[in-house]
């Protein structure tokens, strides 16, 4: 079956989708992006990630390139004309297409929207975490502004293909204050020995990640305790449990961290705990 993208007011074979080769995002990353988990056909979380999309947008100053109502429609329709079942969509926005030149285009152009879905394979993912990923850590290398969902990902992409190459899954950045602050395309958590879930609060170094905003209500609700604070890679190393979120992974365990097992070197009962109640809090649209 052919994938449908969606490209600025079409629907056309993801084959032939294309953009201008001045446009913005492909030649500054002057951009944001989306990515939402797609489960039994319905968005998942669509309310907060279209809250952050708006956020990312205004901190850029691009402006919605249609209603948030229009916006979500398209989205149904991308899912739907890909008949995907379970898997992610992808959103992406930009300033724009305009000839070169590092200031906003004046007068102002009018944004670029681009949407694609695909599926994934449900019980590859499952299985993944009933295995557990290993995690490397890395210096930070990034902007400071990583609350800002943009699409200039290169430090990301070489954390990830680093982690690759030393046969890991994910990196965890680490910052100039020795902390972590989260995964490449992941939140970083761990878990004490006394059961206390941490995380770095979302006032600086992390993306504020929907997963990890939801997961915090299922806390709650699961009466875990929840500290939100830096963490070392060595506390890590000494955790009873550690795990990423993000929305395609939901709570995906960490059972290695640099080569070295955490805990028990298997995936811990709080991170499958967490990953099993993990959509009875989420909205689905
Ligand atoms: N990444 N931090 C970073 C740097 C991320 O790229 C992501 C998600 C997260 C988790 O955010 P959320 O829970 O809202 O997915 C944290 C997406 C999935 C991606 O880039 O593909």
């Amino acid at each position: 079956m052919a994938r449908i993208a969606y490209v600025n007011g079409r629907y056309c074979d993801l084959r032939n989708a294309s953009v201008n080769i001045e446009d913005r995002g492909y030649q500054f990353s002057d951009g944001v992006y989306e990515v939402c988990e797609i489960r039994d056909g319905s968005l998942v979380d669509l309310p907060r990630h279209m809250a952050r999309l708006k956020r990312s947008l205004g901190e850029i100053r691009i402006a919605m390139p249609m209603s948030e109502g229009a916006l979500a429609a398209v989205m149904h329709e991308v899912v739907r004309r890909n008949r995907v079942h379970y898997g992610l969509i992808y959103l992406q926005i930009t300033r724009g297409v305009a000839h070169r030149d590092h200031a906003f285009p004046s007068p102002s152009v009018k944004p670029s929207l681009t949407i694609t879905a695909k599926s994934l394979n449900f019980e590859k993912n499952q299985a993944m975490a009933v295995k557990g990923i290993a995690v490397v850590t890395l210096p930070e290398n990034r902007w400071p502004r990583v609350d800002i969902k943009s699409v200039s990902l290169l430090p990301n992409v070489l954390a990830k293909q680093q982690a690759k190459e030393q046969g890991a899954y994910e990196a965890w950045f680490v910052g100039s204050d020795g902390c972590v602050t989260e995964g490449s395309s992941s939140n970083a958590w761990i878990v004490t020995k006394s059961g206390t879930v941490v995380t770095r609060s979302a006032e600086s170094g992390i993306l504020p990640g929907i997963t990890r905003a939801v997961l915090m209500e299922v806390l709650a609700a699961l009466q875990i305790r929840l500290e939100e604070r830096p963490f070392t890679p060595a506390e890590a190393h000494e955790a009873a449990e550690a795990f990423v979120t993000a929305s395609t992974q939901i709570v995906m365990p960490v059972v290695k961290i640099d080569g070295k097992p955490v805990g028990t070197g298997a995936p811990g009962p709080i991170a499958l705990k967490l990953r099993d109640h993990f959509h009875g809090f989420s909205t689905f649209s």
